[in-house]
């Protein structure tokens, strides 16, 4: 298996692409579902879990194609070509949803267009219970009848799915996007009320859009849908991954230095971009990116919650608690999303942080100095965060593990070294 070395002690100066979003990149090639016709995505990120994906839609009877990019495309990522023009077969068997989560929003589409659905619940995950109640509630208001036998949902709607009202009890943005691919093919209106508003919902509502759905409300937690009888293909680029900016901001301002993140989009940023700010790191908004730097200024500690879009994001909450190891002072960072986002705590203390958990809040006390030591991956965003305390770290720090670093991470390695810092990549 793969391990991460990294020498800590560069300061990164340089020049960083940001990729495709992979969390707007799965149900984009999710919705590919809901038509019979070609559905064309640039900018997609080479992830594992995009490649993990596209078995699983495969297996659905999508024809996928990847290539290079075309004349005059922009971003960085891949062109995928989807062909859904027969669904050949819609179960989505354990051993395929079971290692990734997202692919059990299958579910919304795969109801939508052929009123059958067979989805195996998703299991645990390392970072919380994270139910799907909400998404099953969303399909029978819909007029789905759901059933669960032997760890499957079957789900059916012979008479296809009707407009409904949905009002979700809390934000989630996985049940937001199943009603929303699930609405678009519904009889009549659907109003989805406490709605997920992150970019990636928005993303994904706007190719429905150039599909020929009818949304309105996109970027809102209100979306009104009125349904249509059948979508075409499209062409989309998927934005720029606002998670992996984060973190590569989050490297700059912990080791120093001064980087630019290009093609970032400020707009998915603000809370990301107001906790560096608070915590002394500079952010420049500019035409191509943002220009991040911390040029001799102590970091400072911070206070922060994590909330849905458009508050700070759960998933650069591992991040920001490595930055803030080093800080000037005390930090709290409390997670509201997931009850078990911690996993990162006990690896980050072998590297000589001083972090005291209490329920859903971590106190970080930030220490002089962290020394490198072999660390262990846990998942996504755990790992990454171990990156960047390694990055500041005296020493060698070996990260194991590194596969959960690839479902999200595109060369990381490369993108960092070609900043200055000391990250190799070893094999085997
Ligand atoms: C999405 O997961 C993301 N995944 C996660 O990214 C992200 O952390 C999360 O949203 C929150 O922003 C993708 O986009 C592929 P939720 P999702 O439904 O949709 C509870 C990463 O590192 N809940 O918004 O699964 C749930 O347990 C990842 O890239 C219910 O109670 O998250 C959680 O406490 C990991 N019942 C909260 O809602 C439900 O039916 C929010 O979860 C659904 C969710």
């Amino acid at each position: 298996m793969d391990r991460i070395r990294i020498r800590g002690g560069n300061r990164l100066n340089g020049s960083i692409p940001i990729s495709g979003a992979k969390n707007a990149a799965l149900p984009l090639m999710i919705v590919s579902l809901l038509t019979p016709g070609a559905l064309t995505l640039s900018n997609v990120p080479r992830l594992a879990d995009v490649r993990l994906l596209q078995r699983i839609l495969q297996n659905h009877g999508i024809d996928i194609t990847v290539a290079g990019k075309r004349a005059g495309q922009t971003g960085m990522g891949d062109v995928m070509h989807l062909s859904a023009k027969d669904i050949a077969d819609t179960t989505a068997p354990y051993e395929l949803v079971s290692r990734m989560r997202a692919s059990f929003w299958v579910l919304g589409p795969l109801l939508a267009r052929c009123g059958e659905a067979k989805v195996s619940l998703p299991g645990g995950c390392a970072i919380g219970t994270r139910p799907v109640d909400m998404h099953l509630m969303a399909m029978e208001r819909l007029g789905a009848q759901i059933t669960i036998e032997n760890g499957y949902v079957i789900a059916t709607a012979k008479q296809g799915l009707k407009g409904a009202h949905i009002v979700f009890d809390k934000v989630s943005v996985g049940a937001t996007h199943a009603a929303l691919m699930a609405a678009v093919l519904a009889q009549g209106d659907t109003i989805i009320e406490n709605a997920a508003s992150e970019p990636e919902i928005g993303d994904v509502a706007e190719c429905l859009v150039k599909m020929g759905a009818k949304i309105e409300g996109i970027h809102t937690s209100a979306l009104r849908i009125r349904g249509v009888t059948s979508l075409s293909g499209a062409e989309h680029s998927v934005i720029p991954d606002r998670i992996e900016t984060g973190t590569y901001a989050m490297c700059a301002g912990m080791t120093g230095g001064d980087v630019l993140l290009k093609d970032a989009n400020a707009n998915h940023l603000g809370a990301v971009i107001d906790v560096m700010q608070r915590a002394g790191v500079t952010v420049d908004i500019k035409n191509d990116g943002l220009r991040i730097y911390r040029n001799g200024a102590a970091l400072e500690p911070v206070r922060v919650d994590t909330e849905p879009f458009p508050g700070f994001p759960t998933d650069c909450q591992a991040q920001l608690m490595a930055m803030m190891t080093m800080a000037n002072g005390t930090s709290m960072i409390r997670e509201t999303i997931f009850e078990n986002r911690f996993m990162h705590v006990q690896e980050l203390a072998r590297l000589g942080s001083d972090i005291h958990l209490y329920g859903d809040t971590a106190e970080v006390r930030g220490v002089k100095k962290l020394t490198g030591a072999p660390v262990m991956a846990t998942d996504l965003r755990a790992s990454v965060s171990l990156v960047i305390a390694g990055l500041a770290a005296a020493g060698e720090t070996m990260i194991s593990r590194v596969y959960h670093l690839d479902r999200g991470f595109e060369t990381l390695e490369d993108k960092l070294s070609a900043c200055g810092a000391d990250v190799a990549r070893i094999s085997g």
